[in-house]
């Protein structure tokens, strides 16, 4: 079904190729009116870093939803968001997902939220169109709205799919920025994030003025954790312009494209208040470049008399898991030897393990400390400067 689908796309793009505008260079930092099934037609291929979508989610709302003080609840009711059942949706969904896949640039990256509605028909699709998905996460509200009716679980998350144009590469993955923002701590794909509330929330004569705007919180971390200074974050369904917000708050160029005029004024004033601090490498620079280490081999840490023969390491800083160093810098556990790296890998039934990390010496004041930090001594020792003469 998709092959012919894909076939009349394609006899759509040869249309627009001839028949539209096309721009040589990309529109940066702009709003461009329109449908993004024609506009996206219109930019370069290959082109931009990095795209985030929250297209129409076809909720299928079949009634209005009241609170029990009988006051009507603002669902999403657009007329955007309408289809005509999920063969409509999927051909939509096709149809700008291929449209992403030929401006992104070979090493891009696209992230796309949905909810249950439709987050399960556009995996399905960008893995059919060779897409490679990373991860998926789960914004979990932790301020949802509550389910009234009170006939269903409270739903109180949505899905965001991360996913590369190809399996090998990708533009960018600032880890170590993700887990300096997280105390230090890796990042996981489960993301607690308030819902767009509050002076964030824009309204237009007390209602607000666009049904889905998304918090500015979650396209920081979208936006810091997949591109760099710089990079060009597209958005085809813009709407109050939050992606555009963020990028400009983080030094990205952004392009939005959006249907709806009412939409593209509200966006364009809140970007024209945008006003971010000037560029700063030391400031809004991705990844800290990692640090230079010394190569320190684990028998230099023997002869230099960090570690002694015979002395215990301890696996995971689990005492009952004690091995004993070797002469020849080799460990030694109930008869079975190897390096920290060999051993630590049989101990974790045959994952890769960074035996740096996962081997723990008993410190002077008794503490277990990983091994890594002897490695860290010897290195800064080797580095620094002779001062005695
Ligand atoms: C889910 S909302 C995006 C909200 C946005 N993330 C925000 O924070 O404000 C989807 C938006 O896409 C727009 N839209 C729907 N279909 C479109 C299309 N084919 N081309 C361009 N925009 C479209 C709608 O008008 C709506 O503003």
């Amino acid at each position: 079904m998709y092959a012919a689908i894909i076939n009349q796309i394609t006899s759509r793009i040869d249309f627009l190729y001839y028949n539209t505008h096309m721009y040589d260079e990309l529109p940066l930092d702009q709003i461009l009116q329109g449908n993004c099934l024609e506009i996206l037609n219109q930019l370069p291929e290959n082109s931009i870093e990095l795209i985030f979508a929250d297209p129409p989610y076809n909720l299928q709302l079949q009634n209005d939803l009241w609170r029990p003080n009988m006051t009507r609840v603002a669902a999403v009711d657009d007329v955007w968001d309408k289809f005509d059942g999920f063969q409509a949706y999927d051909k939509f969904t096709l149809a700008w997902l291929s449209a992403c896949r030929r401006v992104l640039k070979d090493t891009g990256a696209i992230w796309v939220i949905g909810t249950y509605h439709n987050i399960f028909r556009v995996g399905a699709i960008l893995q059919d169109l060779g897409f490679w998905i990373l991860n998926d996460v789960v914004w979990i509200k932790t301020n949802p709205m509550p389910n009234f009716r009170g006939v269903r679980f409270t739903n109180a998350h949505e899905t965001l799919i991360w996913a590369t144009k190809n399996r090998r590469a990708h533009n960018a993955f600032n880890h170590r920025l993700m887990k300096s923002l997280n105390d230090d701590l890796q990042m996981r794909s489960d993301w607690l994030l308030p819902i767009c509330s509050g002076p964030e929330r824009i309204k237009v004569d007390g209602k607000k003025a666009h049904s889905t705007q998304k918090p500015e919180a979650l396209l920081y971390r979208v936006l810091l954790a997949s591109s760099r200074p710089g990079d060009v974050v597209l958005d085809p369904f813009f709407g109050s312009g939050t992606t555009g917000a963020v990028a400009k708050k983080l030094h990205r160029h952004w392009i939005g494209i959006e249907l709806e005029t009412g939409y593209i004024t509200i966006a364009s004033q809140r970007l024209a208040a945008v006003q971010p601090e000037p560029d700063d490498q030391r400031l809004f620079a991705a990844d800290p470049p990692r640090r230079k280490i010394h190569p320190v081999r684990f028998g230099s840490l023997l002869e230099n008399g960090l570690l002694k023969p015979g002395q215990q390491l301890y696996f995971r800083a689990n005492r009952s898991q004690a091995a004993r160093v070797k002469t020849d810098g080799k460990l030694l556990l109930d008869g079975t030897e190897g390096s920290i790296h060999q051993l630590g890998r049989q101990l974790s039934s045959g994952s890769p393990c960074n035996g740096w990390e996962h081997w723990y010496y008993e410190a002077e004041n008794g503490q277990l400390q990983p091994i890594d930090r002897l490695r860290q001594l010897l290195a800064d020792r080797m580095e620094r400067p002779d001062e005695s003469e």
